[in-house]
């Protein structure tokens, strides 16, 4: 059997030859009177317009072939029939199993009654703290929650909070602690009420070291206030996890557990029983929406042709860029305040997931893989690094993200938004020639961006755009032939952190100025 490598496919050669002649994003639209139309598509009712990228139907036919010589269709039935295709932790990777209301033909239903199962647990649990049901040791009614988790433990719930905030209710405040920084932990408790606030540990594992300190620090804070023993086993802690053993090992209630799968990667988990603080917030059936929109983006990803897939095209756009026309960055920018950790999401979502350099075969790779992901929100990042993005000397593709209606804005302020948004990318791409004499006032143009529109933001739009990413991840990671789902690169910094703590660590083994940092800290 030949291993696959996507720079020994016909297609790479191909789109090799395509790339010794780019074409001018303008000229594309100058050349085909149906180039806008060409390129705009729909899926689980967001909008996409690709024609900013310089790209033509011959283009992007070869970028097809490319999937299917990389076997994406049956990559894609692995996936979503449950193989173990994370293949370094011999585990399947079903996170669309979680929102999977039973419309997918190849979905495995086999984890159908245990999802199901762990969902309405976790619903149940999120509509009882809202109700005041399930209440603190005094009978408090719970006014706020404390989500202590990191990376995927925290992003999506905190992203999906700040995103939905006409959807929250106003009786509940949910505050997310990930860093290990003191600080943090520190000035929120002294805001609260230790009666009326409930503490969800989230973590996959339940050993991650900045989780279990800040929930010590949580803990701590119940006891000194509250001078309760055992607080851990108390209705003020809920722990979310797939290693149930390991919280009760903590000491947490067994009745107060929401257990997810091994096969639920951390980045992938908002949809499991992690998404419990933003279920109190928006309750169960927001959150049910959310699911729903996300079952809408995976229904039309694993149904649709490769040629009208938005993740596969998506993802397809993505390897033009980082492996045909060299360019290894990738910026995000929603024109939705709310939507401000989006980039910070996707950059863990992606960059976790694909900043590979190892094939599954274990060959090193030969090409390049994930993108830098980066942005912020639109209108402020056009004050401060538009500015490189114009005129710089790197070219950097832009997702530009919004929605048509916004009900918490009104129709003077939400129509600048988009207009910004729309005048950035045309200029982006059109350029304009320097007057004589003003060489500083050059923009070259020709740089590309991708347009997603949404009719409005809510849980169902926002589980889909998710949705979304994800796909296109895992489509690029196929390409690339790499495995999207493990992440060891972030093992041996952990193992380091462990060596280095105790007080009394053994340092011969670290370089001289590591020691003598060390050194340093334990003099202090
Ligand atoms: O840093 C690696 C990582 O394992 C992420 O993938 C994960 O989301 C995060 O740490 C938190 O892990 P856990 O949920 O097990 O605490």
């Amino acid at each position: 059997m030949t291993l696959y490598k996507p720079d020994l496919t016909e297609a790479w050669a191909k789109l090799n030859e395509l790339a010794k002649h780019p074409i001018s994003i303008r000229e594309a639209f100058k050349g085909d009177q149906r180039h806008a139309e060409r390129w705009r598509f729909e899926a689980a009712g967001i909008e996409f317009d690709f024609s900013k990228h310089g790209l033509s139907p011959a283009h992007m036919s070869v970028l097809i072939e490319l999937a299917t010589e990389s076997s994406l269709d049956s990559k894609r039935r692995d996936f979503l029939t449950g193989e173990a295709i994370n293949q370094s932790e011999d585990r399947a990777v079903l996170h669309p199993a979680l929102r999977d209301f039973g419309h997918i033909e190849q979905l495995t239903n086999r984890f159908r009654p245990r999802v199901q199962q762990q969902r309405d647990l976790m619903l149940d649990a999120a509509d009882r703290i809202r109700s005041g049901d399930w209440c603190g040791v005094h009978g408090d009614q719970f006014t706020d929650i404390i989500n202590i988790g990191i990376g995927g433990s925290d992003l999506g719930p905190k992203l999906a909070y700040e995103s939905l905030r006409e959807f929250r209710s106003n009786s509940l405040r949910v505050h997310y602690i990930s860093n290990v920084d003191g600080a943090e932990i520190k000035s929120l408790l002294s805001t609260l009420n230790p009666a009326t606030t409930l503490t969800a540990i989230a973590s996959k594992t339940f050993t991650t070291q900045e989780t279990l300190l800040n929930a010590k620090t949580a803990l701590n804070w119940y006891q000194s206030k509250l001078g309760l023993p055992d607080i851990a086993s108390t209705p003020h802690v809920v722990a979310l996890t797939a290693s149930p053993e390991n919280a009760i090992g903590y000491g947490v209630d067994p009745s107060r557990i929401l257990p997810f799968e091994e096969w639920v990667g951390g980045r992938y988990s908002l949809w499991s029983s992690i998404g419990f603080s933003l279920a109190c917030a928006i309750g169960s059936t927001g959150f049910a929406e959310l699911l729903e929109g996300a079952h809408a983006m995976d229904k039309h990803f694993a149904e649709s042709p490769f040629e009208e897939n938005v993740p596969v095209l998506m993802a397809l756009i993505g390897i033009w860029h980082i492996n045909f026309s060299k360019v290894p960055t990738q910026a995000v920018i929603p024109y939705c305040e709310r939507m401000g950790l989006l980039s910070a999401y996707l950059q863990q979502l992606d960059m976790e997931s694909n900043g590979k350099s190892t094939l599954q075969s274990g060959e090193a790779v030969s090409t390049e893989t994930g993108p830098i992901v980066w942005g912020q929100t639109g209108t402020n990042g056009q004050h401060a690094f538009f500015q490189l993005m114009h005129q710089g000397t790197h070219c950097i593709p832009v997702d530009f993200i919004a929605a048509f209606e916004d009900a918490l804005s009104d129709s003077e302020h939400h129509r600048t938004l988009l207009v910004n948004m729309l005048a950035q990318a045309a200029a982006l791409m059109t350029g304009k020639s320097a007057p004589t004499g003003e060489p500083y006032r050059e923009y070259p143009g020709n740089r590309p961006s991708s347009l997603i529109m949404m009719p409005k933001l809510t849980p169902a739009t926002l589980g889909a755009l998710i949705a979304l990413y994800e796909h296109k991840v895992f489509v690029q990671g196929v390409i690339w032939g790499i495995n999207s789902f493990d992440q060891w690169g972030v093992e041996l910094g952990k193992k380091l952190t462990n060596e280095l703590l105790p007080l009394d660590a053994d340092l011969s083994e670290f370089d001289a100025s590591t020691r003598a940092w060390m050194q340093r800290l334990n003099s202090l």
